[in-house]
């Protein structure tokens, strides 16, 4: 058996030669993470509460809001493996209407532990509130940092299609060879998949999931099969799940037990192979298209 995923009808097929275990918890994450060892994630995922008053957060003062972030993230770099990345999924805290970026407040935060950033990462989607006095929000930001120059990057498994695969080059002395990448070119830093609102197939009762397939992108870029991926913000579990789809053991914890209860449905899902998952592949729905562009 290979590891790796096989599609069938939207159905993820989880397979894997590798031991990929699920941790989940209901837990405060210093507490969950204060029993883990140093150094044993190769990847940390997350998108923290943003502070703006949602069902699962307490709004608190900026400042304090800053303050407990940088605890959170001190243990996270403790538990980073040296070939390791951290990548902090935020969008903007809003306060009488002026938005405070939270990658912007952040930052600092990771560079005092001398982690790396290596991309900025621009999450674009179409839904969202419309807004009557600013633009509209239709982005958010995965700030990716590593621990070390040394760090696991493995492009080739994230490659997508290219504009022009049979360009070739016109000069000596290459001309008539392949001028791109036969695997596909490199995705770029600007990502565009569709957010999980009311009619997307991942849809749960969390006001704020990511979708799987942001998380798989992430998860086969910067880990290996066998690998340990965590995250300490858990919700329903998407993390986890993008782990274990990929061979990797996947590490959570959450504080709203109704949430963990939906990650453990979700992972007996994945298992059973009925957990549906918008394909990574697939093209984002476009209504100029025929049938959406969709095949
Ligand atoms: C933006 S949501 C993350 C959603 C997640 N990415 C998913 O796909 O389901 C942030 C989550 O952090 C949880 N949370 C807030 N404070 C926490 C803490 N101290 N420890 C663990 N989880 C916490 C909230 O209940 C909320 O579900």
């Amino acid at each position: 058996m290979t590891a790796g995923l096989e599609r069938k009808n939207q159905l993820a097929v989880f397979r894997s030669e590798f031991a990929a275990e699920a941790n989940i918890d209901c837990r405060d994450n210093l507490d969950f993470m204060a029993a883990l060892p140093g150094e044993s994630m190769k990847l940390i995922v997350t998108s923290p509460p943003y502070n703006i008053g949602k069902s699962y957060e307490r709004r608190s003062p900026i400042d304090r809001y800053v303050r407990e972030q940088e605890r959170v993230i001190a243990e996270c770099v403790r538990l980073l493996h040296p070939e390791g990345s951290v990548c902090w999924q935020t969008g903007n805290h809003v306060r009488n209407g002026e938005i405070l970026p939270l990658d912007i407040v952040l930052h600092e935060a990771f560079r005092q532990h001398g982690l790396k950033l290596r991309n900025r990462i621009i999450w674009h989607f179409e839904h969202g509130l419309h807004c009557s006095k600013r633009l509209s929000g239709r982005y958010e930001t995965i700030m990716w940092y590593t621990k070390g120059d040394n760090y696991t990057f493995n492009l080739d498994s994230i490659r997508v299609p290219s504009k022009y695969p049979n360009k070739k080059y016109h000069k000596v002395p290459k001309r008539g060879e392949l001028s791109c990448n036969p695997m596909g070119k490199n995705p770029g830093d600007l990502w565009i998949f569709p957010n999980v609102k009311h009619n997307h197939l991942e849809k749960t009762i969390h006001p704020c999931q990511f979708p799987v397939e942001l998380v798989e992108r992430l998860v086969l870029a910067l880990t290996n099969p066998g690998d340990r991926v965590f995250d300490p913000f858990m919700g329903v579990g998407t993390t986890v799940i993008a782990a274990v789809m990929h061979g990797r053991s996947g590490y959570g914890c959450e504080i709203a037990p109704e949430y963990v209860e939906v990650a453990r449905q979700r992972l007996d899902l994945l298992r059973s192979g009925a957990l549906k998952t918008r394909p990574m592949d697939r093209p984002v729905y476009d209504p100029a298209l025929p049938n959406g562009g969709l095949k």
